[in-house]
């Protein structure tokens, strides 16, 4: 009897070891197959994804146009301006000293003004930042040579070196800059700045105002002032404010003192916006909105809700409008009137895409990890959406993972036409980042109408480092840029 029980718990113990090793050896295996090469092409990403259409002939074959001759137009610009890069400290209002990465010393760096057509040229120098630098205009859907993605569009522009970015300005409205090489990092630390496309004839008379918010070292600031910003403005005057939120995480204004109406989102114009007053405003990471009111006799002042510090305008040394916003949050998906769009009516896509953000167990580049996935794939494995020029693109957005993710997509506007499965009753609503919370689904459309290797990605920069990132890549182009190698390009 007895044994029958030794040989029987011999068998177990020498079972259980077998599974154990069996699980280390599979463990060591995913940790191994997970560790990125030192350098590596985003063409050699997961397995293509093209959306029902027909697969192409080219896309991994090396051949076709690269991206780096993909370049904006040449000739006499409107607006030249040299961005540059230095590591240096930075005193805040406050009189607090913070180690930053700015463009030209500041934090934001200048504000970039253009008028609508206009051809812009940035040199970008690199002076102390080590790790190198590049300049992608978010929202702005430039040549993909000029989208600054070091590693996919362009190298990283180590110190001593330059680059020259050329683009027109077709699109009118609000946009910024940024650095899109350890983006996560350098971003959070100062290299970024707004951008503006101005209407061809501006209207006069308007107080145009441009606030980034972000936080830097551990400061709220409301463009460069880390303390309450007063402005000057006569009663009855038009204000245009517009908002950056530079930061990873959502933000919620309010603005007191006067009804107004969001006019803009994403740098595109909203049709027939209402008056709103007293609702909180909220800015998902990256986004811009444009609110406009016309000037009332007292104060009016922006501030995030909760928070300290903002923007006070009106008389001289007017004190602060009472805080009285309350209420559900602006939600554009029901705000302004419709259009017949043209691009949402038509019922037939020629691509239609679904991504859904996960969350789940594994290694990403050697790194355990609860870790996003795509499609139930972590990163570097995530599908690459493959389009042809021309195409009408149809995209399902999900998100199962818990957490709100700001997804972008570059060199494109996507029109949002529902959210979990209701449709967008308002004004047309484009983006070029949508914030999708936890469980939300979205549809969307654009037309592929910018061939390139363009990033698709979380603007939470760090959910990025951690992998929430993609590529729509065009038919026929190719990149001979990489990631990682003797260049050390690093976009997340
Ligand atoms: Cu604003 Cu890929 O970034
Ligand atoms: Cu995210």
């Amino acid at each position: 009897m007895t044994a029958v029980r030794t040989r029987l718990l011999r068998g177990l113990i020498g079972l259980a070891i077998l599974l154990a090793l069996a699980l280390a050896g599979w463990l060591g295996w995913s940790w191994y197959d997970s560790r990125l090469p030192g350098t590596y092409s985003v063409m050699d990403f997961g397995e293509p994804d093209y959306g029902g259409g027909r697969p192409s002939t080219h896309v991994h074959t090396g051949h076709g146009v690269s991206v780096a001759d993909l370049k904006g137009p040449r000739g006499k610009a409107d607006l030249v301006v040299t961005l540059r890069a230095l590591e240096t400290k930075v005193r805040l209002d406050s009189g607090k000293t913070v180690d930053a990465l700015t463009f030209n010393g500041e934090v934001p760096g200048p504000e970039l003004r253009v008028r609508r057509h206009g051809l812009v040229e940035v040199i970008l120098l690199n002076e102390n930042i080590d790790k190198g630098v590049s300049i992608h205009w978010h929202g702005v859907d430039v040549p993909n040579a000029e989208d600054g993605v070091a590693g996919v569009t362009q190298q990283a522009v180590r110190p001593g070196e330059r680059y020259t970015y050329r683009f027109r300005a077709d699109q009118r409205g609000t946009f910024w800059y940024h650095s899109h090489q350890f983006s996560a990092r350098q971003v959070k630390r100062g290299l970024f700045g707004a951008f503006v496309i101005e209407p061809a004839h501006p209207p006069k008379e308007t107080v145009d105002l441009t606030v980034p918010v972000h936080t830097l070292g551990g400061r709220q600031l409301f463009g460069r002032s880390d303390v309450l910003l007063q402005r000057t403005v006569p009663p009855r005057r038009q204000v245009r404010l517009r908002l950056i939120n530079t930061d990873d995480v959502p933000r919620r204004f309010e603005l007191d003192g006067a009804p107004f109406r969001v006019l803009a989102i994403d740098g595109v114009d909203l049709n027939r916006p209402t008056l709103i007053d007293g609702q909180p405003i909220e800015l998902g990471a990256g986004a811009r909105y444009d609110l406009g009111f016309e000037m009332p006799l007292h104060a009016v002042s922006l501030g995030l809700v909760g928070a300290k510090g903002g923007v006070v305008l009106g008389p001289r040394g007017a004190a602060p409008a009472p805080q009285k916003t309350v209420g559900p949050i602006f939600d554009p998906a029901t705000y302004g009137a419709p259009v017949a769009a043209a691009l949402g009516a038509k019922a037939r896509y020629d691509r239609h895409f679904t991504v859904d953000i996960g969350r789940r167990l594994g290694f990403v580049n050697g790194r355990p990890g609860y870790h996003w996935s795509i499609n139930g794939k972590l990163f570097p494995n995530a599908p690459v959406l493959v389009v042809r020029k021309g195409d009408l693109v149809r995209m399902t957005i999900a998100n199962h993972s818990g957490k709100v993710h700001p997804m972008h997509l570059h060199g494109h506007h996507l029109l949002v036409l529902s959210r979990n499965g209701k449709p967008v009753s308002g004004s047309p609503w484009w983006v070029d980042i949508l914030n999708v919370k936890a469980d939300e689904t979205y549809d969307v459309v654009f037309r592929a109408n910018n061939p390139g290797v363009w990033m698709f990605h979380c603007h939470n920069l760090p959910h990025a480092t951690d992998g929430l990132v993609t590529h729509l890549v065009y038919e026929g182009v190719t990149t001979p840029f990489r990631v990682g190698g003797h260049a050390h390009n690093h976009p997340e």
